[in-house]
């Protein structure tokens, strides 16, 4: 995979500038470059679609496009990572080349709302890795919405924008994601993750600082793809048992405002839903948990927290895979603070908490440990927590 590493983004600005010159020619127009982060979550994973609270935060990897209005009436997209070009004048589907179809989808939500954008010419170039749970596609959603919105001068706010790329993400790429992920690319904000409550959106941010403790990522290199996934099953599925409870309490809205202490038997759920929601219990009542923790800058609890919501994402809500729980089992072994698989899962990242001066003894024996069991050469990444979508 084409991979820029974060020393080298300091020039990227001038570097795809540069490259939208050379692939379209110069005709008079400005040039902008905007790009978008990446996100991890600390807490409240798959429960965004059920109406629950998320504790994420943007992380500087980056999805950098530039952008310039041309009057062809074409949409002429340029990937850099895939060197690959599309020319469309239409948003029909396309098959073969499926990065394009995030950008096709957001224009379709754009002009549902009524907006009007005519030719673009846009390339697009990053170094967050793909299907490794850090929301590559959702920061190219948000970078183009709001890209558009810049030069078409179309004011979207920031927590529609996430809206529009969620709808896209739903209704042309076909995953039924919930709305954390483009919306704390649309709204991060540095040193702080952000909690938001996934069906009002209402949210607000808490400052992130556990001094000599903090955050990496440990890719297990087993891609993910939603799409393929089990994600949308699992969706289903939480919504027939939410149907089962409704037939008892009808006022209840979503699955993540049953109590806590509810006895689950009472349902007549099969065995998959009855875990599914012991799940989503579990999760509601951890974020709490941490939510406190972080405040008093708790690190052993924050990291109970996550390990315990791995078992619950591997055991009950099944998203994990071998790979990721041998990584959290090796974590744990090895004396971390907290680890778990983080993002839709199936593959991807491992977020682990630590104390830093740990970071580097504890990184090196995983390489050996991983590499071993499983064949593959695990990368690991150090970020800063950074603002949303901005011009670069
Ligand atoms: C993916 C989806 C999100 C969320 C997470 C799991 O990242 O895009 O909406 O459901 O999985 O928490």
């Amino acid at each position: 995979m084409y991979t820029i590493h974060r020393e080298n983004m300091n020039n990227m600005k001038e570097v795809i500038k540069n490259i939208l010159i050379q692939k379209f020619g110069e005709t008079g127009e400005t040039t902008s470059v905007f790009r978008a982060p990446a996100r991890i979550n600390i807490i409240g994973e798959h429960v965004d679609y059920l109406g629950g609270y998320v504790l994420p935060a943007a992380i500087d990897y980056y999805v950098y496009v530039s952008i310039r209005k041309n009057n062809l009436r074409q949409f002429r997209v340029y990937s850099k990572q895939f060197d690959n070009l599309v020319v469309s004048e239409s948003l029909e589907s396309n098959k073969q080349v499926d990065w394009v179809n995030y950008i096709y989808g957001v224009i379709n939500e754009i002009f549902i709302l009524g907006h009007v954008i005519t030719g673009f010419d846009m390339v697009i170039d990053g170094n967050i890795p793909t299907g490794a749970g850090l929301s590559s596609s959702a920061a190219l959603e948000v970078v183009v919405v709001y890209a558009l919105s810049e030069i078409f001068g179309l004011q979207i706010p920031r927590e529609e924008i996430a809206v529009i790329g969620q709808r896209a993400e739903n209704n042309f790429v076909g995953v039924n994601c919930g709305i954390m992920d483009q919306f704390i690319i649309a709204n991060g904000k540095d040193n702080s993750c952000l909690l938001l409550q996934t069906d009002s959106l209402e949210y607000s941010y808490i400052p992130l600082d556990l001094g000599d403790v903090g955050f990496y990522l440990i890719n297990s290199e087993v891609k993910h793809s939603l799409k393929d996934s089990e994600y949308n099953e699992r969706r289903k599925e939480c919504d027939t048992a939410l149907n089962k409870i409704k037939d008892k309490y009808k006022e209840l809205e979503n699955l993540y405002n049953l109590d806590v202490l509810s006895d689950l038997k009472q349902f007549g759920f099969k065995p998959n839903e009855q875990k599914r929601v012991g799940h989503v219990l579990g999760e509601k009542a951890r974020t709490k948990k941490v939510i406190a923790a972080i405040s008093k800058k708790d690190a052993k609890t924050i990291g109970d927290c996550l390990f315990q919501t791995h078992n619950s994402l591997s055991e009950k809500f099944e998203v994990s895979c071998v790979e990721t729980d041998f990584l959290v089992q090796e974590l744990k072994r090895l004396g971390v603070l907290g680890a778990r698989m983080m993002g839709g899962g199936f593959g991807g990242c491992v977020l682990v908490l630590d104390f830093k001066n740990n970071f580097e003894p504890i990184q090196k024996e995983i390489q050996r440990t991983y590499s071993q069991k499983t064949g593959l050469n695990p990368r690991f990444y150090h970020f800063e927590i950074c603002n949303g979508v901005e011009y670069a």
